[in-house]
């Protein structure tokens, strides 16, 4: 019931304020502010977001929600507490970790996102799924970003917390990020209600631009313009600005996103010689084929003709053969 439910929502705010203590007020937190440090990470930051630390022990958050009273076993349903498998006994699920509250659009803390200090398995420790959070259903940042979405009329979509945290640093207000999992139908949903248009920011490797494409193909479907930044291969949004600074990241990633297909196009691009004859002419075909799968003509005839002009190809015999791909998938 909804009493339940306040009483969850209780304990991550009180908890969140108390791993914030930590990591700024106490001995606890000194080799994550460290770390946090070292990544570009300052005070105002730390403040905007409320980041904290778990300290390294198995019954600190537990002992301090016995002590206020609240029922362990209700900590543990809201994903705060684990059980030992033996015994029973409950323990802390976060220990030694920088702690990224998780809101929800109301700015309520229900879940956290937690970092290990530097190398080590798992990178980060989420919340599992509870009653009060529903990982397709929340998007990290979007309580603070929201207004700035709305006045931009745009969103930048990231893959990860740090990558948030980096580009609101960079001046990017307006940005927002899945919770380690593909983007789904309601959350494309939420950020349609703010935004009309959606860049999306995700990291260089190969599964970041695979996960691009198909966020960008679910955030159409929910009726969003659709932009995907492209940034130099091997680098993630919060790699890029700590290497190249805010400056270029809003002139030469952001301001330079582009529509879907001009991104498959660059990713096509990679890894080939086009001055190499053979392999300028696979590229244009792979291109054709992508351009026979667009739904609208004016989009079909402007890429072609795009084509067409920067390999000095006859307009008509690229049509032909993108209609010849055209049937064959049908
Ligand atoms: P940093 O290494 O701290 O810069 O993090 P990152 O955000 O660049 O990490 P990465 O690109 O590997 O992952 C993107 C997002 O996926 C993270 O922000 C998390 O939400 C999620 N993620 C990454 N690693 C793990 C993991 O080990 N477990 C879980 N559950 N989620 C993860
Ligand atoms: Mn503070
Ligand atoms: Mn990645
Ligand atoms: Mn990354
Ligand atoms: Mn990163």
């Amino acid at each position: 019931n909804s009493k339940h439910l306040d009483t969850m929502k209780k304990m991550h705010g009180l908890l969140a304020k108390l791993y914030h203590y930590c990591l700024t007020e106490t001995d606890f937190g000194k080799d994550a502010l460290a770390y946090l440090d070292k990544r570009g990470i300052a005070k105002n930051t730390i403040e905007t977001f409320q980041i904290g630390f778990s300290p390294d022990s198995w019954e600190f958050s537990t002992s301090f929600l016995a002590r206020r009273g609240f029922s362990l076993d209700d900590a543990e349903k809201a994903g705060l507490l684990s059980k030992r498998n033996f015994d029973g006994k409950l323990f802390d699920r976060f220990r030694n970790r920088i702690m990224f509250p998780i809101q929800n659009a109301k700015g309520e803390t229900i879940a956290f996102g937690a970092r290990i200090l530097g190398k080590g398995e798992p990178k980060y420790l989420n919340s599992p799924e509870t009653p009060i959070f529903n990982k397709s259903k929340t998007l990290y940042g979007l309580h603070l970003a929201r207004s700035s979405i709305r006045s931009k009329r745009q969103a930048v979509l990231f893959e990860g917390y740090i990558d948030v945290i980096s580009a609101w640093k960079a001046g990017v207000t307006n940005a927002v990020a899945t919770l380690g999992t593909s983007l789904t139908e309601e959350q494309a949903k939420q950020i349609r209600r703010t935004a009309e248009t959606v860049v999306v920011c995700y990291d260089s490797d190969e599964a970041g631009v695979s996960a691009a494409l198909r966020a960008s193909e679910v955030l159409e479907s929910a009726g969003c313009y659709v932009k995907i930044a492209k940034m130099p291969d091997g680098y993630d949004p919060d790699d890029y600005i700590q290497t190249y600074g805010p400056k270029k990241f809003l002139g030469e990633v952001i301001a330079q996103a582009s529509t879907q297909m001009s991104f498959k196009m660059e990713t096509l691009r990679r890894g080939k010689n086009l001055l190499d004859e053979g392999e300028r002419i696979r590229y244009v075909e792979e291109v054709l084929q992508e351009i026979s799968r667009l739904p609208k003509a004016v989009e079909r005839d402007h890429y072609l003709r795009q084509l067409a002009d920067e390999f000095s190809l006859s307009l008509d015999a690229l049509k032909k053969q993108q209609f010849q791909y055209y049937l064959q998938s049908k």
